[in-house]
């Protein structure tokens, strides 16, 4: 008799989810009144003014489902974004939203192309929809290398993804690459382009997705709400795609996922363009600083477009990342290649500068 498995044995070579260290552990731990996270790109600033009201309004209705359909938010954001409402889609986050586009393109065994170091969720999200990554190696300035990523799609890709800018690497491609990778890929493969970092981006060469491939009906666009806009606790994201891929995408979506508080938060988020941009340009004055003084610290940092920096630390990045933790900074190790900081107030970005030159030092 053959061996069977309650679970799917091929999940077995999947990274078990490894929940980062929690702050208030942490300071408990090294005697501090707080620990420092800069592990998750969030921005620091709080929810934007209205949010919490907004919020706590919806909490009177909680005992009712959410309006399936997104209508009011879908609405604002086709009109904010200029797209026509029946190509917006929302989701528990664009994580989600990626799941659903890779559950309703593929088959078991059909392909999935992205650029390697990315995003740590799209290996994940392939697997469990029984798809086969396609890895093309990152160029050697930890970018995409959107050639031979064009070149790798073959009849069993079904879906390509591009992370611009890159997580975790805050590297961006730019219109040229873009234009030509997008004329490349074969109008029948979907060309995900996720900009989860696009209220960052301060490179006019880098482009709106939206704007500039957003008619396309293979190009689908992935934002979120959890970045620049601060609502990363509540789980909401929105893609942009052919009313088709849009129609699909709703269809295989986890009935009623885009929570009522979530839809609620977002509309009051939305509403606040202005405080959102005051917020980014001063996340991106201190990426800008930290940038500079981390590539006297260690050599080959990337140009970030992001809210974050990349430390290509190699076999160093799970010691530094540890020797951080212990001056009370907690970053984001990926054991053997590098090591991504998020950033933070300026006070926190100083911690973390202090920490790293001490532990480059050490
Ligand atoms: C590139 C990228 N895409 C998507 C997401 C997911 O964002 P959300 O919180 O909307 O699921 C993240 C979050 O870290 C990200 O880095």
């Amino acid at each position: 008799m053959s061996e069977r498995h309650l679970t799917r044995p091929d999940l077995d070579a999947l990274p078990s989810y490894v929940p980062g260290r929690n702050p208030s552990d942490l300071a408990r731990e090294l005697g501090l009144p707080e620990a420092i996270k800069l592990a998750s790109n969030e921005v620091p600033y709080g929810p934007l003014p209205g949010v919490t009201e907004a919020i706590t309004t919806a909490a009177t209705q909680v005992h009712r489902y959410p309006d399936m359909g997104v209508v009011a938010l879908r609405e604002l954001i086709a009109e904010r974004y200029g797209v026509d409402v029946s190509r917006v889609a929302t989701g528990c986050g664009s994580v989600a939203l990626t799941e659903h586009l890779v559950k309703a393109a593929t088959l078991p065994g059909d392909e999935v192309v992205y650029s390697w170091r990315s995003f740590e969720a799209y290996p994940i999200i392939a697997a469990g929809a029984g798809a086969v990554s396609v890895r093309v190696p990152s160029n050697a300035v930890h970018g995409h290398d959107l050639d031979a990523m064009a070149a790798a799609v073959t009849d069993a890709t079904r879906l390509v993804l591009v992370c611009n800018p890159n997580n975790p690497t805050g590297t961006a491609v730019r219109r040229v690459e873009l234009d030509r990778f997008v004329d490349l890929v074969p109008p029948d493969v979907l060309i995900v382009i996720d900009e989860a970092y696009r209220e960052f981006v301060t490179d006019a060469e880098v482009p709106d997705a939206l704007l500039r491939y957003g008619d396309r009906p293979n190009v689908v666009v992935l934002r979120t709400l959890s970045k620049a806009w601060g609502l990363a606790g509540l789980r909401i994201g929105w893609l942009a795609a052919a009313p088709e891929v849009a129609d699909a995408v709703r269809k295989v979506v986890t009935p009623f996922s885009t929570n009522s508080v979530a839809q609620a938060a977002a509309i009051a988020a939305l509403g606040e363009t202005d405080e959102m941009r005051r917020r980014v340009d001063l996340v991106v004055a201190e990426r800008d600083r930290v940038h500079k003084a981390v590539l006297a610290l260690v050599p080959g940092v990337p140009e970030t477009q992001s809210n974050f920096v990349w430390l290509p630390l190699r076999d160093g990045a799970a010691g530094f990342a540890a020797a951080c933790e212990q001056r009370g900074v907690i970053v984001r190790a990926f054991a053997g290649d590098g090591v991504r900081v998020t950033i933070g107030t300026p006070e926190e970005n100083d911690a973390f500068l202090a920490a790293a030159e001490s532990a480059l030092k050490a």
